[in-house]
């Protein structure tokens, strides 16, 4: 191994910010050297073969990096700093609710009292633990209007699989073997996808031309081969579904049960229930909602909530509260068996329930007022720069089309959100939903304030006019940042493996 210089002959530990190439931390290794060193004491070190019976030890020298700390830490913060994150500015991912979140959670979190405890300690040296989540599923129940819930799914798409085995063991409990599932063309793609993973058949149901389920073909498409729909609301347009009532009724009266993807609760807390609209089971992404991003502070997690006659299904053990006011775990009377290798992903979860006992009711409410309100104020202020996709009122985010810009200046959606990072904020998500041509969608969250929602507009008519003066500079976009335009379809076909330590 040898010790790679840097790019521009600097020594590992210079300053690199942003630009250039980070070698490998094998690249920077050098025989010999270790991140800390103990203090010699005089007795004499005990061979390896003496502690661990030699049949035991690996004959293979395992090739690691010998690197000093400073050099290690140098390295993560020069990668750090070529990153965007939620910390950093503005991320408007749609979809994705990539929003800023209160320190305090992250303080929990990392609570000792919280986070040295093993999942498997005994009940009874974890009393706090099973508090908490008992708490936490009270308070997920009461925002959902559900009358119990799991903890365990470790993220949204795992509570979709969970939720669609609840309604597999609630049919099968019934004698029934009902293998359809319906799902709206404006769903989250998750949701075609677990339900396949979970051996039942997706029928898309399309939707109407103001963006939402077409009611009639929903109801064209029910039998007695329905198990359930799937309903993501608000939709993937960001937009409220108006017939949710008779949606449920139509369903229910076919005895197939009602699921609501509720990884955007953001939208409706404490506006709207899903268990008042009629919803059997809901899943909530925690890492959108309640503290933690979505996929940028590590792992998620996705409660699922169900009424009351699926209680008994639940995943297993759960945290219980007994009659003498102790808590312990217990196994639901039918449960389906674990989704999970323990309890959930406890600091998703311990940061949640600080969210929602600081915020309280009122706070939570505001949490969504301000959501919809920012979103709306984005898609008005850019209305005839980058008109919504559907014009009407939306939910948490908006979904806007760069169809106009492509039709006069050969401006794609994509090139409009490469420029936006160099104006210093995070692309929004592009191409998505697939019904919408040139689609960007934009979730600028309720922690935005004016001045920022201001300053992305102000950005995105900057490059609206750069549309028009010089618009080859947009199909390079960007040109400020660590890494320039990618050629993304390549980056998917050919994948280069860039570490294999076992191999070298
Ligand atoms: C509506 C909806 N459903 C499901 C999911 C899947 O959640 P996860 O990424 O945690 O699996 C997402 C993720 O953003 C979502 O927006």
């Amino acid at each position: 191994m040898t010790h790679r210089a840097l790019p521009g002959g600097r020594a590992a530990s210079a300053p690199l910010l942003g630009h250039g190439t980070e070698p490998t931390l094998f690249e920077l290794s050098v025989p010999g050297r270790a991140a800390f060193q103990l203090r010699t004491t005089g007795v004499p070190a005990t061979p390896l073969s003496q502690l661990v019976p030699t049949e035991h030890l690996n004959p293979v020298v395992v090739d690691i990096a010998e690197v000093s700390e400073r050099d290690l830490v140098a390295h993560f913060t020069r990668l750090s700093h070529r990153q965007f994150s939620v910390d950093l500015g503005m991320y408007p991912l749609g979809s994705c609710t990539m929003k800023y979140n209160p320190k305090f959670c992250d303080a929990v979190a990392a609570d000792p009292g919280f986070n040295s405890v093993h999942p498997g300690a005994p009940a009874e040296l974890t009393q706090g633990w099973l508090e908490l989540l008992v708490e936490l599923e009270q308070r997920l129940c009461a925002v959902t209007g559900m009358s119990a819930a799991t903890l365990q799914p470790a993220a949204g798409a795992a509570g979709e699989l969970t939720g669609l085995l609840l309604m597999r063991a609630y049919h099968t409990a019934n004698g029934e073997a009902r293998n359809r599932i319906l799902i709206p063309d404006s769903a989250h793609g998750t949701n075609p996808a677990s339900v396949t993973l979970g051996g039942y058949q997706v029928t898309t149901i399309p939707s109407n031309d103001r963006g939402l389920v077409d009611l009639e073909a929903l109801k064209a498409a029910l039998g007695p081969d329905v198990a359930g729909i799937m309903l993501t609301n608000p939709n993937t347009l960001g937009l409220f579904e108006e017939e949710i009532t008779e949606m449920a009724a139509a369903v229910h009266d076919v005895g197939g049960l009602l699921y609501y993807d509720g990884a955007n609760l953001n939208a409706i807390l404490g506006v709207v229930r899903p268990g008042d609209m009629g919803f059997d089971i809901v899943h909530m992404n925690l890492h959108k909602t309640f503290a933690t991003p979505h996929g940028g502070g590590g792992p998620g997690a996705g409660p699922v909530a169900v009424a009351e006659r699926l209680v008994d299904f639940l995943p297993g053990p759960k945290a219980a509260r007994l009659a003498d006011g102790t808590f312990d775990w217990v196994k639901p009377a039918r449960s389906i068996g674990r989704v999970h290798g323990w309890h959930g992903n406890a600091m998703v979860l311990a940061r949640a329930l600080a969210y929602i006992n600081v915020h309280g009711g009122d706070g939570l409410t505001r949490v969504a007022q301000h959501a919809v309100l920012n979103a709306n104020w984005l898609r008005q202020r850019l209305e005839a720069t980058l008109p919504a996709a559907y014009d009407r009122v939306c939910m948490h985010e908006c979904v806007l089309t760069a169809s106009p810009l492509k039709a006069k200046y050969g401006v794609k959606g994509l090139d409009v959100a490469k420029a936006l990072l160099e104006e210093g904020f995070h692309s929004p998500t592009v191409y998505f939903p697939l019904i919408v041509d040139e689609a960007l969608m934009f979730e600028p969250t309720e922690t935005e304030s004016l001045q920022t929602l201001e300053a992305l507009a102000a950005a995105v008519e900057r490059i609206a006019q750069r549309a028009i003066d010089d618009p080859d500079s947009l199909h390079r976009a960007p040109q400020s940042t660590p890494v320039s335009r990618v050629d993304e379809a390549r980056a998917a076909r050919h994948l280069i493996p860039t570490e294999d330590a076992a191999n070298r």
